[in-house]
């Protein structure tokens, strides 16, 4: 029999489930579920607070399993592919503005730290414009997202779940799936609150039209983009600055400047994108705590051109693995980051809210209707949880990794300015995953057999078994000098 997920698959290829969803949330979480749903055969209402679209933000890195599922939407893969980064460059340098390594092709610094060139483990997108890309496919699909609908609470009974606004209106499905992001109002039902734990860092980013740079001439020359041939042809450039203490990163495409840059958590950070503060706050501290060398004056004359209310003040705030995503009988599910946050700088909360919305569309057309669906969500569970709490880890270390750089080392081995990309994590193709071993998962949950002692084979490191961790332990460790132990397994 035909493996689903891949050949391309569109709407209609699925019969129908009679199975109805409902997803409250209109990140990149609940707008692939609201889609992978309906193409499933499942039927789809969503839910979202915000009064209109959200095109706040700057910009994610979407790892290859987040886009493997584009072969069944042809006008998004064409969208995608129009405005993703092609041909990017990417160059490093100190904080303080010296060069350590030259610009080359993002595939050739993939090939120097030993990966293969051919499968980037994923590309850096622009939020906004891939928000709306997810947004113009479902609305082309005719659902319908009821806005400035805020949830307060979940409920499940009679073998459906639900929910309440704040305006007091219920709404009952076979399934909710509560893509509500961070800090989701379902964590009481589910039992999975866990207590957000300060980074003590905190990044500022902002992300604005290029044409703000024409304030400052000799700064719009320094950032431009790289001129690849005589036509004049350009390509975007990534650059990232290495400190103590610190790291930056900025992108300049055609129409849009970048720039973020780590520091110390301060009075005015808070996890929360709509957090702004005004370049004067920033250039007044941003020499503290990055050693003898302050920061080169074209990054802080590129951060004074930044236009008013666009700089975000984001604090990087760590959380244990949640010990449950689900209400008792499973009629209300947690996916993305109301399951499982993590720290941008994993360059996997996108990644893995993607996956999760795939699973479970397809865990819900696996199961065969409506009697099973306390199963589907046990069997999408546990496809995901220790996957996703090995992602957060290995975005722990990443952290470590970029802050404590010794940029002096740097120059030897760009391997180290480099975040880890693991094969397990941009191998994986969800969907498939999820055909090929469905059957194997439920029947050795039926005789409680854990998952990692099971017999389909990991979607995370081979050779891992899991244990509950916490950040404390961690923090800990990283206080006495030690580095993450990640734990058995190969975690490359
Ligand atoms: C406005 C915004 C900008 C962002 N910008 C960036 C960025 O630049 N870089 C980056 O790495 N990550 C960014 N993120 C975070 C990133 O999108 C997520 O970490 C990741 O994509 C996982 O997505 P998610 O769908 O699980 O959660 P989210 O993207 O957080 O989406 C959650 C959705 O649920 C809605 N919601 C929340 N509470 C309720 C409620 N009670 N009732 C109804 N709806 C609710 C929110 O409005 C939001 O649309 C941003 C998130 C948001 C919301
Ligand atoms: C986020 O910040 C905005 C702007 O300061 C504020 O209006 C909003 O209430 C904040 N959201 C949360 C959840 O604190
Ligand atoms: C930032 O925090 C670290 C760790 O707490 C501390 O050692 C350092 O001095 C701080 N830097 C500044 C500028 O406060
Ligand atoms: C529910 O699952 C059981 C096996 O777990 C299966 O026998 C049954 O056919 C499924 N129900 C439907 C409606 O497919
Ligand atoms: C599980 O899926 C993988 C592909 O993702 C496949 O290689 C493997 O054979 C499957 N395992 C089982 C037990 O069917």
């Amino acid at each position: 029999m035909a493996v689903h997920g891949l050949e391309s698959e569109p709407v209609g290829s699925f019969p129908s489930s009679g199975i109805d969803v409902l997803v409250v949330g209109t990140g990149l979480a609940g707008l692939t579920a609201a889609i992978e749903c309906i193409r499933k055969g499942h039927n789809v209402r969503v839910l979202e607070r915000a009064a209109t679209i959200n095109t706040l933000g700057d910009m994610y890195f979407m790892g290859l399993p987040a886009t493997r599922f584009f072969k069944h939407w042809p006008e998004m893969k064409a969208e995608y592919d129009s405005i993703g980064l092609h041909n990017a460059w990417i160059q490093t340098f100190r904080h303080s503005g010296e060069e350590i390594v030259k610009p080359l092709y993002v595939n050739e610094r993939l090939k120097a730290a030993g990966l293969d060139p051919k499968t980037p483990p994923g590309t850096f997108q622009l939020r906004p414009l891939i928000y709306k890309m997810f947004v113009k496919q479902v609305e082309r699909l005719g659902i319908k997202i009821e806005f400035n609908t805020r949830v307060v609470d979940y409920f499940e009974e009679g073998g459906k779940g639900g929910c309440v606004t704040q305006e007091g209106k219920r709404y009952e499905a076979d399934v909710v799936i509560a893509a509500d992001g961070v800090g989701s109002k379902s964590q009481r039902l589910v039992g999975g609150q866990v207590r957000a734990v300060s980074s003590g860092r905190a990044m500022w980013r902002a992300a604005f039209p290029i044409e703000n740079l024409d304030k400052d001439p000799e700064v719009k020359e320094h950032y431009k983009m790289v001129t690849k041939n005589e036509g004049g042809e350009r390509e975007p450039i990534v650059r990232t600055f290495l400190g103590p203490g610190t790291y930056a990163m900025t992108l300049t495409r055609p129409d849009t400047m970048i720039w973020i840059i780590n520091h110390n958590a301060t009075g005015s950070s808070a996890e929360n994108w709509s957090n702004t503060i005004e370049p004067k706050e920033v250039l007044d501290t941003m020499d503290e705590g990055v050693g003898p060398n302050p920061w080169a004056p074209m990054m802080k004359r590129l951060i004074a051109c930044t236009p008013e209310k666009t700089i975000v003040n984001f604090e990087l705030l760590w959380r244990d693995p949640q010990p449950s995503w689900k209400s008792p009988n499973g009629r209300v599910v947690q996916i993305g980051d109301a399951a499982h946050s993590f720290l941008p700088a994993s360059g996997n909360g996108a990644t893995q809210a993607i996956e999760d919305a795939v699973s479970i569309a397809s865990c819900l057309q696996l199961c065969g209707g409506k009697d099973n669906i306390t199963e589907a969500v046990e069997a999408h569970i546990r496809f995901r949880f220790i996957r996703n709490a090995c992602a957060q880890k290995v975005g722990f270390s990443n952290a470590e990794l970029l802050q404590d750089t010794d940029w002096n080392k740097v120059k030897f081995d760009p391997r180290r300015a480099q975040p880890k990309h693991p094969k397990w994590v941009w191998e994986h193709d969800p969907e498939v995953y999820t055909y090929e071993n469905y059957s194997k998962n439920v029947e050795a949950m039926k005789k409680g057999i854990r998952f990692d002692e099971c017999d389909v084979p990991p979607n995370f490191p081979r050779g891992y078994k899991f244990e509950p961790w916490s950040i404390e332990k961690i923090m800990e460790d990283m206080r006495q000098g030690k580095s993450i132990d990640l734990g058995p397994g190969n975690w490359d």
